[in-house]
């Protein structure tokens, strides 16, 4: 039923399709956990002889070594551009050409970079699948399967009341995260600094798909309407003039007091943090954001084995 040939933006998903991945992902999760206890030493060999391209140009932990962990726990193998200084990259070479050399060594590449709509160009170019892992303030879809296999898995998938914090502006996860979660009828409340809201083309295809859309620049003013606070970093890295940044630098954050205002809602970041969680409500049980970014495993299992034809 699954039949895309890249992964590049949530807007081309169905909710079936969705609904399919998370299901798959709920299967593989075993293997996701490994030897440990809970994996009970299952092993898989479905992506046997399949190679996965690592192509990252910005930085990143947890999507690309979850995406090396879902490879390898399959039985595939992974190759890394290491780093861009070491690859031809450095010696000018264009994004096209490495592609269309890059699809010749393996079955699947996931990019990152930081221009939006690489991934899209990327596709063009490429004789295999390619699986956008962040373009600039674009997309960042395979984030949003993660998201939503926690929130499913936390069983608030059907009567969802999000409020996505922080960096709306530049932030690619709430960009890829709004347009699905607008096929599961979620209420969505965005709050953010006046400087840093969705932008408006985001926020007029969310209504003519019948989101129902609300929007704040105080926590507060949602804070016991929602039942995920779905919390962003500031993208200080896609800000034009240091000086913008600075003026919003450390605006909002979440802490213990907050959480007492809603005791039950669950809080998400897809990481990394900086400033706006308080490092105390990480050891409470409101906060889901390591066992989030675990759940990048068996999600990722799921698509690579699904876009690969298991
Ligand atoms: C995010 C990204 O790269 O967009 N990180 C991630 O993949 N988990 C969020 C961020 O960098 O703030």
């Amino acid at each position: 039923m699954f039949v895309k040939r890249h992964l590049i933006s949530t807007r081309e998903f169905s909710k079936e399709e969705i609904d399919y991945i998370l299901s798959r992902a709920e299967e593989l999760e075993v293997y996701a956990r490994g030897n440990g206890k809970e994996g009970k030493g299952r092993k898989s060999d479905l992506l046997k002889g399949k190679i996965l391209a690592n192509l990252f140009y910005e930085p990143s932990t947890r999507t690309r070594f979850s995406f090396e962990t879902a490879m390898k726990r399959l039985g595939g193998e992974v190759i890394n551009l290491s780093s861009i200084e070491a690859s031809s990259v450095a010696k000018g070479e264009n994004l096209a050409d490495t592609i269309r050399t890059v699809s010749g060594y393996c079955d699947v590449i996931v990019l990152r970079h930081p221009r939006e709509g690489a991934s899209r160009m990327a596709a063009s170019f490429s004789s295999v699948p390619v699986i956008n892992a962040g373009d600039g303030a674009g997309q960042h879809p395979t984030q949003t399967l993660l998201d939503l296999y926690t929130i499913k898995r936390e069983g608030l998938l059907d009567d969802l009341r999000i409020a996505l914090i922080g960096d709306l502006k530049y932030g690619r996860t709430v960009h890829s995260l709004a347009y699905a979660l607008s096929l599961y009828h979620a209420k969505l409340f965005f709050v953010s600094p006046e400087a840093l809201k969705m932008p408006e083309e985001i926020k007029l295809d969310l209504k003519e798909a019948g989101a129902e859309v609300f929007e704040s620049t105080d926590i507060k003013d949602v804070i016991k309407e929602v039942n995920v606070l779905y919390v962003t970093r500031i993208q200080k890295e896609r800000f034009p003039d240091p000086a913008e940044y600075s003026k919003v630098a450390g605006t909002y954050r979440i802490d213990t007091d907050l959480i007492k205002e809603n005791e039950d809602v669950m809080i998400m970041h897809p990481l990394p943090k900086v400033d706006e969680i308080d490092a105390a409500v990480d050891g409470t049980k409101n906060a889901r954001y390591f066992l989030q970014t675990f759940y990048g495993v068996p999600v990722r299992m799921a698509v690579l084995s699904i876009l690969l034809g298991e």
